[in-house]
Order: C-alpha cells, then structure tokens, then sequence
C-alpha cells in the first residue's frame, strides 16, 4: 500500500504526504480520477473553488467507498470570493457536500498584503469546526510573517510551486522554521522536464519512473507532493512513492536543478 506517509500539522492533524491534484482535470478523469486515487491509496485530494469541480470531487469521495474521516479533503478561497470568505468557504462545503473540509486555504494574495481582512473569517470557521486546518497558497515569506505576526490561529499550510526545476527554498525553510506545513504543486513541473537527463539516469538507476523519482525528491524535502493527473495508470504509477528512497547524492544531484 502506499500513500501512507504523513506530515502533522501545527493543528495536531496528520496530513498525507500525497494528494491527488485536479487543476484541469478534464473528460473521463474529471469525474473518476477521484476513485482511481483512491482505489490506489491515495487520502488526500486538493482542489479549489477557481478549478470549478468542487463537486466531481464530493461525488468521488462519497461513491469510492472510503470512509470520509479517512481523506483529506484540501480546498481554497477564490480571489473574487475575499470581500465573501464565509459564504464562499461554506459554499465550497455544500459543492464538496461535506460537513468540514480538513484544510482551506487562501488560494494567492488578494493584493499587497497577507489579507489580514480575510484571515480571521477563516479564524472562526476553524473554531466552529468547518475548516479542521487553515492556510494559505502563493505566500512569499514576507506574507507568511505579516499573517504570523497578527493570527490567533497560525496558518498550517503554504501551498506553493515546488519541483525540482522551481525551488522555492526560502519559503520552505521559513515555513517549516515556524511549524507551518508546505503543500507542493505542480510537483512534475508540468511533466515538461522529466527527461532531464539528471532525472532520468536516477529512475534509470532505480527502476523508477522520472515522475516518481521527482515526487520522492519532493516527500524527502518534508512536504506533501500533490501531482495532477487524469490518467489512471499515471495517477497508480505516482502514488507508488513510499517503496523507495533516493540517497544523498541523488538528493543532492536533483537539488541542483533549481
Ligand atoms: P495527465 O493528466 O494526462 O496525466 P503537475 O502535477 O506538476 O502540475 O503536472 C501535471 C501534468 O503532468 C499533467 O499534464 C499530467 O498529464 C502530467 N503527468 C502526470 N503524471 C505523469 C507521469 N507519471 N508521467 C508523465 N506525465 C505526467
């Protein structure tokens, strides 16, 4: 089985260290990936309210035959929806038709600043047990200290772009100095450089896949990895991360991509 591995959260929660992720899922895969990653062992899905299949994914959830507690279900806020956070985070609960999501995050800054404004909206909607854990997306570290400076509750999560190719280490540094989780996306790079040479002489090597060998680079840098596909046999294929390790010098090979 695989799909397993977990990283807690400041809230206590544990969060898979894999998610299937669902921007631009489209044709058959929008409305079965969800089983198929589930039926594979993935327990955890990404998905927001700009991607617009809030409700492909609840429908997934409630026909694959999991048990709702065992998923963890990672939404976000619309920048259109910042001036309505309550009724937008609600609205996305009646699309997913679920009673609480187990994370909600504000999915880019809504201008210059770390929406101050929004934050303590989501503050009482995790008190009142809706959002289990809330976060942020596309935070720069500058943001990420504003909100830390002002929150109540400290943001759990920072879903950022992370592979690779696109390494944002000090984000990554920063938040795991002040115990907030990363959550990477597109963690394939988009798929648009995994022949690299470097990558693929470690798959080589390890009978791995390319993907596969970009994915465990990103679970080894302690974050959850959340690769989009709409393909069964790739969305199977990228959850067998948990088998394999990749040493230190492949680390470290990898490491100098980005
Ligand atoms: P598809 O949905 O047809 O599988 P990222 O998660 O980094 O944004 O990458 C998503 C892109 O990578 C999608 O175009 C997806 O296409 C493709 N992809 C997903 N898994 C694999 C894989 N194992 N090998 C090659 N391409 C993949």
């Amino acid at each position: 089985m695989n799909g397993q591995a977990t990283i807690k959260l400041n809230t206590g929660a544990e969060m898979p260290a894999l998610a299937l992720g669902t921007w631009r899922l489209s044709g058959t895969g929008r409305e079965q990936a969800v089983g198929w990653a589930l039926e594979a062992g993935y327990r955890h899905v990404d998905t927001a309210a700009m991607y617009g299949n809030e409700q492909f994914v609840g429908a997934g959830l409630r026909v694959s035959g999991v048990p709702r507690d065992a998923v963890f279900v990672t939404t976000k806020l619309a920048g259109w929806d910042h001036v309505r956070p309550r009724e937008a985070a609600l609205e996305s609960l009646d699309r997913l038709g679920l009673e609480h999501v187990d994370c909600y995050l504000i999915h880019w800054p809504g201008g210059s600043g770390a929406d101050l404004d929004v934050w303590p909206v989501l503050e009482e909607l995790h008190t009142e047990r809706r959002l289990k854990a809330i976060g942020v997306s596309n935070y720069p570290v500058p943001l990420v200290q504003e909100l830390l400076d002002s929150a109540d509750v400290p943001p759990a999560v920072n879903q950022v772009e992370m592979n690779p190719f696109t390494h944002p280490r000090d984000i990554v540094a920063a938040c795991h100095d002040s115990a907030i989780a990363v959550q990477a996306y597109s963690p394939l790079g988009k798929a648009s450089r995994l022949d690299d040479p470097r990558v693929r002489e470690v798959a080589e090597r390890l009978g791995r896949t390319p993907a596969q060998v970009v994915l465990r680079w990103g679970i080894q840098h302690g974050v959850a990895v959340l690769p989009k596909s709409g393909d069964r046999e790739r969305i199977e294929a990228n959850g067998r991360l948990f088998d394999f390790e990749l040493g230190g010098d492949d680390m470290a090979s990898l490491d100098s991509l980005g």
